[in-house]
């Protein structure tokens, strides 16, 4: 690994603005990092892309970051984690580390839910790419994965939030004979979160619902730990980008994210 220094920034990248929801975890597990954020708002959705366009997207997105002088890159975007994160990790080499959102919640589950069902919902990217369930039979905790794209969910609660809308289009998608008689289910989708509540509630609070991001910034600051990079001088400086700016991304950032954000334009493809 090139030698790093502490106080240079994490780069963390998305789809678009719902990995807001990773950054706010970063954010709050680590104050005292320096944060990059780039949302690529001019090529969402990533769910309903191509693998190779997602691949050569975040391939340009990391190479950006990198010439940002970033530390530790994270792919927040589960869909960009499913099809991208092998060739990140490669080009980026020993530049930086990578990481993503998918692996600490592999092991997550290795550890707390062994011998179990468990759900998986995500865009029509991860779950056919099957990664999770690769990853999982990797480790032989003989968990039983069952998932299930809810292509439409994301654009959803960007539309309308945690509404009535959204638990109508939940019943019809959480109902799927797929997500029957589960321990648990994961939410592998950036914008999940925002409606976690209203999932629980689905499963009239009977199984548990996680929500990754948690235990993604906590995987990340453990990284850091192990790495002597954990910035604990006064950094804590944010910056957020997204390459198309509109103000509806703008006022959208409150969903994702807890406090203020001043989203920049970063024109990365013009
Ligand atoms: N960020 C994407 C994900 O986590 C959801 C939105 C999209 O399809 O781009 O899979």
């Amino acid at each position: 690994m090139a030698k790093h220094s502490a106080v240079q920034p994490i780069g963390i990248f998305d789809s678009g603005i719902g990995g807001l929801t990773v950054a706010n975890a970063l954010v709050n597990h680590l104050p005292n990092e320096n944060i990059i954020y780039f949302g690529d708002t001019a090529h969402m959705p990533y769910g309903d892309k191509s693998a190779s366009a997602v691949q050569a997207y975040s391939i340009k997105i990391a190479h950006m970051l990198l010439q940002q002088h970033c530390k530790l890159i994270v792919i927040a975007c589960y869909s960009a984690t499913s099809v991208a994160y092998e060739l990140v990790k490669e080009y980026v080499a020993s530049k930086a580390i990578v990481m993503n959102v998918i692996d600490p919640m592999v092991h997550y589950i290795h550890a707390h839910h062994a011998h179990q069902r468990i759900g998986l919902i995500g865009t029509r990217q991860t779950i056919n790419s099957n990664v999770y369930k690769k990853k999982i039979d990797k480790l032989n905790s003989n968990i039983e994965l069952t998932s299930l794209a809810t292509n439409l969910l994301a654009s959803a609660i960007e539309e309308f939030g945690n509404s009535k809308v959204i638990d109508s289009l939940l019943d019809q998608y959480l109902s799927h004979p797929m997500l029957k008689n589960l321990d648990a289910l994961i939410l592998g989708c950036t914008h999940y979160p925002v409606v976690k509540e209203n999932i629980s509630r689905y499963f009239k609070n009977k199984i548990q619902v996680i929500d990754p991001s948690d235990i993604v910034a906590k995987a990340v600051k453990q990284r850091l730990e192990e790495n002597q990079l954990l910035n604990i001088d006064n950094g804590g400086q944010q910056h957020f980008y997204v390459s198309d700016y509109t103000e509806s991304f703008s006022a959208g950032t409150k969903m994702f994210f807890n406090g203020e954000i001043h989203l920049k334009h970063y024109p990365l493809w013009n």
